[in-house]
């Protein structure tokens, strides 16, 4: 089979020739259809973000997908071969202890256990077939109708789905989603939406980019601009809430300063909900005495739970939610350097697919 194989962080990339992997006791081999690549996947791959952890040898980037089933190893009862199935790069040790390890397959790991359990899942999905526990796998059945290409943008949406379910977002609740002109801000818009939130008020700075979310959302979606300034916009906010809003959703990417995030927090009602799901360059100064007299409820969140893509296509099923505003832009796997740029560039709307087969 072709893939991709990374020496190192910042070291060479190269599509090389591999056998087949065999499958061993706990997973699945996935013949690979699909994937989506990360925003961040050249500076990744060039080892240009510290944080990162990648297995002390060389191995297949990439951790998401939509495949078929190829082979099962033992222990594995319920995924067969022949099965559809969606990818989660998100891997949780399914030991029955009370925090079980957790590292992203294909892409880092922090932390011991995590990186224990990285070299023993070393490789991902940037390939024809992929080795995977089969806890990474979710059967994706009855949608013959979508294909692999559009099935893998929903890795855009089941990143913020994690923070809107951990937010206990409900239906007929007033969502605020700041850092909305994001990739996967645009998505937890969308999402609010087909989780029944009865107004979404998307919060950004880019006034057209935020119009073009509100044309694609429909009327429940209302855009604000920020300015900057915490009170006006807070105020603007609660406004276009009708009032006070029950969960604000925060995806801001590497924000230099914490004006947008605490405006969405001053938007919120008495016991409102603030999750956390971005990244900020800058420390977010919260007062203590705001919060307790307030009841609010600030929330950090990495990731998702492992039923979250189950029940995502379950929104896809029941027609909740349509794919059809994220585009996939495709690519053949043998483009990945194309690709990956393609990606870094890549508009909210916009999501950069490799096709695996030839
Ligand atoms: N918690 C998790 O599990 C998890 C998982 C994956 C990713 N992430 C994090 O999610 C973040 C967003 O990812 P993405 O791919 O959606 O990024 P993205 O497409 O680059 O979007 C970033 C968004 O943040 C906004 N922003 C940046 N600085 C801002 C500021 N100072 N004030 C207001 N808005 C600001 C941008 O607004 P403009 O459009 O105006 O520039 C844009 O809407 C990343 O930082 C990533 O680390 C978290």
């Amino acid at each position: 089979m072709q893939a991709w194989q990374l020496e190192k962080l910042g070291g060479d990339l190269r599509l090389i020739d591999r056998p087949i992997p065999q499958a061993r006791p706990g997973s699945v081999v996935v013949r690979m259809d699909a994937s989506a690549l990360m925003s961040y996947m050249q500076p990744y791959v060039e080892g240009r973000l510290p944080i990162y952890h990648a297995p002390d040898q060389p191995f297949i980037p990439g951790g998401n997908g939509v495949g078929v089933v190829h082979a099962v190893g033992a222990d594995v009862w319920h995924l067969k071969p022949g099965q559809r199935v969606l990818i989660s790069s998100y891997v949780v040790a399914q030991e029955n202890v009370d925090e079980p390890g957790r590292f992203l397959l294909g892409i880092t790991a922090a932390g011991p256990v995590a990186e224990e359990m990285q070299a023993d899942w070393p490789d991902g999905t940037l390939a024809e077939y992929a080795l995977l526990p089969a806890t990474a796998v979710t059967p994706a059945e009855g949608l013959p109708e979508i294909s692999a290409a559009d099935l893998a943008t929903l890795m855009r949406y089941v990143v913020p789905y994690g923070g809107l379910l951990r937010g206990r977002l409900a239906a007929g609740e007033t969502l605020v989603v700041s850092g909305a002109t994001g990739a996967y801000g645009t998505a937890a818009v969308l999402l609010g939406l087909a989780m029944g939130a009865a107004r979404v008020v998307a919060i950004g700075r880019n006034a057209k980019t935020l119009q073009a979310i509100a044309v694609a959302g429909g009327p429940r979606v209302t855009p604000v601009a920020v300015t900057g300034d915490i009170a006006t916009d807070a105020a603007r906010i609660r406004a276009a809430a009708g009032g006070g809003a029950h969960l604000a959703f925060d995806m801001v990417g590497g924000a230099t300063d914490p004006n947008m995030t605490l405006a969405a927090l001053r938007s919120l009602r008495h016991e409102g909900r603030l999750v956390l799901m971005g990244s900020m360059t800058v420390p977010l100064p919260i007062s203590y005495l705001e919060l307790m007299l307030n009841g609010w409820e600030v929330i950090g969140n990495f990731m998702y739970p492992r039923q979250a893509y189950g029940r995502l296509l379950d929104l896809v099923r029941s027609g909740q939610l349509d794919l059809g505003p994220i585009r996939p832009r495709t690519l053949p796997l043998s483009e990945l350097p194309q690709a990956m740029a393609l990606a870094g560039k890549a508009g909210n709307f916009e999501c950069v697919v490799m096709l695996h087969q030839r």
